[in-house]
């Protein structure tokens, strides 16, 4: 399978995918790093690793809708099997979910459905939660809404400050976005309704 990050920021997320695709955790090869930004320092590290990248810039667009389409038309092209949207931060259209139904993936820095939208781990900061987390779930058309994969909490301390907890979530989501991937890779991932199964590494056949 072929699979393409696409990441708008720093791209601390893709590193640890193309780490854990070099070791050989994820059975699957990363073809492709899309940005809807230039400066992206993702686009860095992809270039690092010799990894494919593209930019599509929302400016040559007249709305969201035409830059996801020429988007599909790169997918397909590079023959593209499943999306992973690491620290991208555009709200991807209905039209780009249904060519790629129950086959993008997504990091969201809070345990969901608490604290959705784009400043999760300062919301819960500020607002005095004593656990927060990562979620890696499927995208569907509903803002931070889709099945769940993985999540992992940790707890935040009086002694914490918002650097400090934003330290302890990148650890987890770069522990455990891999670790999503690679479930998804080896089609050990199995959903019904909102529910994920995770297979046993030898039952994907059975399970
Ligand atoms: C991550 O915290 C991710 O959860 C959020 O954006 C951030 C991206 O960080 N959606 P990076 O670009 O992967 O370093």
């Amino acid at each position: 399978m072929k699979f393409a990050v696409f990441a708008s920021g720093n791209g601390s997320n893709l590193q640890s995918i193309i780490n854990a695709v070099k070791k050989g955790a994820i059975k699957a090869e990363l073809a492709l790093v899309l940005s809807d930004n230039p400066k992206a320092y993702a686009l860095e590290r992809a270039k690092a690793a010799e990894i494919k990248t593209l930019v599509v810039n929302p400016k040559d667009f007249t709305n969201p809708q035409s830059m996801d389409r020429q988007i599909v038309i790169y997918l397909k092209e590079a023959k593209i099997d499943f999306i992973v949207l690491a620290g991208y931060m555009r709200i991807i259209t209905p039209f780009l979910i249904k060519q790629y139904e129950r086959k993008v993936l997504n990091v969201h820095p809070s345990l969901l459905p608490a604290f959705k939208g784009r400043n999760s781990i300062k919301d819960a900061f500020t607002y005095g939660a004593k656990v927060t987390g990562v979620t890696i779930h499927y995208v569907d058309e509903q803002v931070d809404h889709g099945p769940i994969i993985l999540q992992e909490g940790c707890k935040i301390y009086e002694k914490d400050t918002l650097e400090s907890l934003e330290e302890k979530i990148h650890k987890i989501e770069h522990k455990i976005f891999p670790k999503a991937v690679a479930l998804f890779a080896d089609e050990r991932l199995k959903i019904s309704r909102r529910k994920v199964k995770i297979l046993e590494a030898d039952s994907k056949t059975t399970g």
